[in-house]
């Protein structure tokens, strides 16, 4: 699928739309007032120059005296334009907030309430990751996972987001504006992207060292693509196929990945870290900062200090046999 730029100025959800239309008003706006003023400079300048030689025929009283009542209208007609503009701009401002904060179909209910075909995901921020789950009726329904967000094209979504350490913002730019994510309080952002594509997004708070690598994917894809994903995301873990995958599960089992990681249909539920019963099937690694591939996955394994210091993750020294199983095994987990 194609990767779109990341941009707030390429809108691609009503509620990403309605921003965009404000920024260019208020662009647009800022632009005249700019000319405006410039212009007004450069006419009291020649304007000044002129009266400076008509001195010498005309007596100064008579300058003030002229002056004085040009100023008094220019100076209320210039307080006038402002107070009107920026009356104008509140307005829309607050236009706009209503816009994105309500759910998108029009006339729909507002921030929070059910809507019956939305899809709700929960989304936890940490430091420096995304934890993403999406939520069902039936609990063993509920699919975990991070870092990644799939989402259908043309419904909408609810995103209830909270953080589990300090405070992140959740930030897709082409599709909603930013919103924080605030450790034990829950609030609903709504989107609902228009066209299939990757979306790139980030943390926009400053959150501690590795703030900077704290990002995400967002798949916005076909309907029946998005219940096909989600399917096999409810699966438990692949069975190891091989000795090599084998011998991977036993590596990871037995060391300390167990003391943080999830994969579902062993006996590692740990939810310090990022669930890793379908680690294989993301695009990245590392909160989107490395391709996952399998060169990648082991300098991760063995050194992620290295790649994102002051990260959750230690740095994991294995035998080289061991190390090559487990990468393994992570690359079968599909
Ligand atoms: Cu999380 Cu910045």
């Amino acid at each position: 699928m194609n990767e779109i730029l990341q941009s707030a100025l390429g809108p691609a959800s009503p509620q990403a739309a309605a921003i965009t239309r404000l920024w260019w008003l208020m662009f647009w706006v800022s632009t005249a007032v700019f000319l405006i003023v410039a212009g007004a400079l450069v006419f009291a300048v020649i304007w000044g120059v002129r009266a400076a030689r008509r001195q010498r025929n005309v007596s100064m009283r008579e300058i003030e005296a002229d002056s004085d009542t040009i100023l008094t209208g220019a100076v209320a007609a210039g307080a006038a334009t402002t107070v009107f503009i920026l009356f104008v701009l509140l307005v829309a401002s607050v236009r706009t907030g209503r816009a994105i904060g309500s759910s998108p179909s029009p006339g729909g209910p507002p921030s929070g309430a059910k809507l019956p075909n939305a899809v709700s995901i929960d989304v936890t921020g940490h430091q420096f990751w995304w934890e993403v789950e999406y939520e069902d009726a039936t609990p063993s329904r509920r699919v975990t996972t991070a870092n990644e967000i799939h989402v259908p094209v043309g419904r909408p979504v609810v995103l209830k987001v909270t953080s589990r350490d300090v405070i992140h913002s959740f930030w897709v730019p082409n599709l909603q504006g930013k919103r924080d994510l605030v450790p034990g309080y829950t609030t609903a952002v709504w989107l609902q992207a228009d066209r299939p594509a990757v979306y790139r997004g980030q943390c926009a708070e400053f959150c501690g060292r590795q703030h900077a690598h704290m990002a995400f994917e967002l798949v916005a894809e076909p309907g029946d693509q998005f219940e096909r994903w989600l399917e096999a995301e409810r699966q438990p873990a692949a069975e190891p196929v091989g000795d090599a995958e084998s011998r991977g599960r036993d590596v990871l089992l037995n060391s300390r990945c167990v003391l943080c990681h999830t994969v579902r249909g062993t006996r590692a539920t740990a939810r310090v870290g990022p669930d890793l019963t379908h680690v294989a099937r993301r695009d990245k690694i590392a909160a989107g900062t490395l391709p996952n591939a399998r060169g990648h996955l082991a300098g991760w394994v063995v050194n992620a200090q290295q790649i994102k210091p002051g990260s959750q993750m230690p740095p994991n020294i294995l035998p080289a046999d061991d190390l090559q199983a487990l990468i393994a095994y992570l690359e079968s987990l599909k």
